[in-house]
């Protein structure tokens, strides 16, 4: 069977461009909701007859191309050693945050991968319940962006404590990026084995940083997770998301991956141009475009798609996660344009 995600992802771009959104399987489904009303969310990942089934929703529901395990990228962080707690109305925390020395050695690497069973029982769930045209993508937080909510103990305007630590004491701050590093190959290897046949690095802070300093603090990490994933699995596309990362597109050409992310703030085009015209590219419709009438879904829909037919290939996405107060509609509405929309309308 035909899978036209993967196919993009592997250079063999379908007529009409395959699409997923990130954060599909959240809080704008009212099935979603529902079930969230009765279970905790760090339960709904830990638990993985409902992380497929809440994966599967908005694959059914929009006969979306592709299918993102639900999880989140701070799950592998609780077993290195951090408490972490999802508190209503304000997001992730965790309250003994990484500060120090000391905190940094203090943190488990080895073996963390395994800590963590109950994400590969649902990769291979769901590769039971998926139809054969759907990909599953499987995904974990890249190092800097980990590292941010590690360091500054959950969300942050300006990453004072990070950047601080990154600045001033460098050599906790690579010693935390390196245990990130190790402990990433491999949940994201173990991903693969279980069943994942497509990969997505979220790089959602790595644009608080200058093109500068996100060369000497941060690349080689990103560099390094995704040379080993090509060596032991050459065959699963690897996607790279950094928003806000548009300034170090050139640098990313380095990268051994297959496609790069895209948010609003650039246009497919010169994406396309920045990073050598060598990356499927996934993006990039704003998500609040969402918020309105039907005829500003489609125009800019279209214009999204009509650019992606001037790139090397082109997944239809929006530029980062669909927001929770999105009507469902307009999803239903977006998906509608975008399978109708042969190379020549
Ligand atoms: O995309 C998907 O549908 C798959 C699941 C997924 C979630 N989080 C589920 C989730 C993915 C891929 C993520 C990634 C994630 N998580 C990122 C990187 C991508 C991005 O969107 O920037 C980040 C930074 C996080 C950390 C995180 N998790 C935050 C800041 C929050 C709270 C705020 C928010 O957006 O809800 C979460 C919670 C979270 N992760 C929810 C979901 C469905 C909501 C939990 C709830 O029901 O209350």
């Amino acid at each position: 069977m035909d899978k036209p995600l993967l196919n993009a992802l592997q250079g063999k771009q379908p007529e009409v461009p395959p699409v997923w959104i990130m954060r599909q399987a959240g809080r704008f489904l009212p099935e979603y909701r529902a079930i969230r009303k009765e279970n905790s969310f760090l339960d709904m990942c830990k638990k993985p007859e409902l992380a497929t089934e809440v994966t599967l929703l908005p694959v059914e529901m929009f006969d979306m191309d592709g299918a993102i395990l639900f999880s989140d990228i701070l799950i592998p962080i609780e077993p290195m050693g951090l408490n972490l707690e999802f508190i209503e109305g304000r997001g992730p925390v965790f309250h003994n945050p990484v500060r120090t020395r000391e905190h940094v050695e203090a943190l488990k690497s080895e073996g963390v991968s395994e800590d963590v069973g109950f994400v590969y029982e649902a990769v291979s769930r769901l590769r039971k319940y998926l139809p054969d045209d759907k990909t599953l993508i499987g995904f974990a937080g890249a190092p800097f962006t980990m590292a941010c909510y590690m360091v500054e103990g959950g969300a942050s305007r300006n990453y004072t404590w990070l950047k601080s630590m990154m600045y001033n004491d460098e050599r906790s701050f690579r010693l935390l990026m390196e245990k990130l590093t190790t402990v990433l190959e491999g949940y994201l290897s173990s991903q693969i084995r279980a069943g994942a046949e497509a990969i997505q690095l979220f790089d959602t802070f790595g644009g608080i940083l200058s093109p500068f300093d996100y060369e000497r603090y941060v690349f080689s990490y990103v560099k390094r997770i995704f040379t080993t994933l090509k060596r032991q699995f050459p065959g699963t596309p690897l996607i790279y998301f950094a928003k806000n990362g548009f300034a170090f597109f050139p640098l990313l050409q380095e990268l051994e991956a297959d496609c790069l992310g895209v948010d609003w703030s650039v246009s497919l085009t010169d994406a396309a141009k920045r990073s050598g015209n060598s990356f499927v590219l996934q993006g990039n419709m704003d998500p609040v475009v969402l918020f309105g009438g039907s005829d500003v879904i489609e125009r800019e829909a279209r214009r999204v798609i009509s650019e992606g037919r001037t790139i090397k290939g082109h997944i239809f996405n929006l530029g980062h996660g669909i927001l929770p107060e999105t009507p469902v509609q307009s999803v239903r509405t977006l998906i509608k344009v975008i399978r109708c929309s042969q190379p020549s309308s």
